[in-house]
């Protein structure tokens, strides 16, 4: 269970905090959604948890634990917006073992089978895959790691309909392990697969029910 109790982040050089008293609670195998307008605060957010940046008061909390960002860089798995960006490796096996050479093979094909990849030869590049295909390496790339919760900042920004709808039956699937945090400008089809949704607006969370976003049309949302 991740609790986050009266977090606040104001760095010094912001005359007003960037989040302000957030509150949040998410259960193991839930999918927790934060839809946020630019600037509102949901990258921040992701940071702090994913122990990037450090929190100015308040706690966050794993199974009743107070987790230092140490820690919490153990807990947590971030796949940034447009992860394929930052992709180093020259092949799949590369990149995947980036950081961590010493990973077995089983580790390896564990993580791929996880984001439906296991069919792909390990010496193909990361750039001739399609942006579906992308975004389910990034995911490899952090599961590999085995966090106990995955975050996720716009996972579908940019992909076609067709590609959103392969990472959203890999989020719904992957929930059945992980705990997932993902953060969104807009609910679009994330919403349907949302244990828990929040709108964040200006630092300050609120809940909403994830049912409240799914009246649109699937593929209504033109990016
Ligand atoms: N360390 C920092 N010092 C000063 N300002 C910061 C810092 N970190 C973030 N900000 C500011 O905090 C606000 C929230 O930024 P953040 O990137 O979290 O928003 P976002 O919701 O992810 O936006 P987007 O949808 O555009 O990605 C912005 O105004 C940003 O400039
Ligand atoms: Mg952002």
């Amino acid at each position: 269970m991740l609790y986050l109790k009266d977090l606040v982040y104001h760095p010094a050089a912001t005359p007003t905090a960037i989040l302000k008293s957030i509150n949040l609670e998410l259960a193991p195998q839930q999918l927790g959604l934060v839809i946020g307008p630019s600037g509102s605060g949901k990258s921040t957010l992701l940071e702090i948890l994913a122990g990037l940046a450090s929190k100015t008061t308040g706690s966050i909390l794993w199974r009743d634990q107070e987790l230092t960002p140490d820690q919490l860089r153990q807990l947590a798995g971030l796949v940034f917006q447009f992860p394929e960006r930052h992709f180093c490796g020259h092949t799949l096996l590369e990149e995947l073992r980036l950081g961590h050479p010493e990973l077995s093979k089983d580790r390896l094909d564990q993580a791929l089978v996880a984001v439906g990849l296991a069919h792909l030869p390990l010496p193909t590049p990361p750039r001739s895959l399609s942006g579906g295909q992308q975004r389910r390496l990034a995911l490899a790339v952090q599961l590999i790691r085995q966090p106990y919760l995955l975050l996720l900042d716009e996972p579908t920004a940019g992909l076609d309909w067709s590609m959103r709808q392969q990472v959203i039956s890999l989020l719904a699937q992957l929930k059945q392990q992980w705990t997932l945090l993902v953060v969104s400008h807009e609910p679009g089809e994330l919403a349907s697969i949302a244990d828990r949704c929040w709108t964040l607006s200006y630092g300050e969370l609120t809940p909403v029910d994830p049912a409240s976003f799914n009246r649109q049309p699937l593929g209504a949302n033109v990016e």
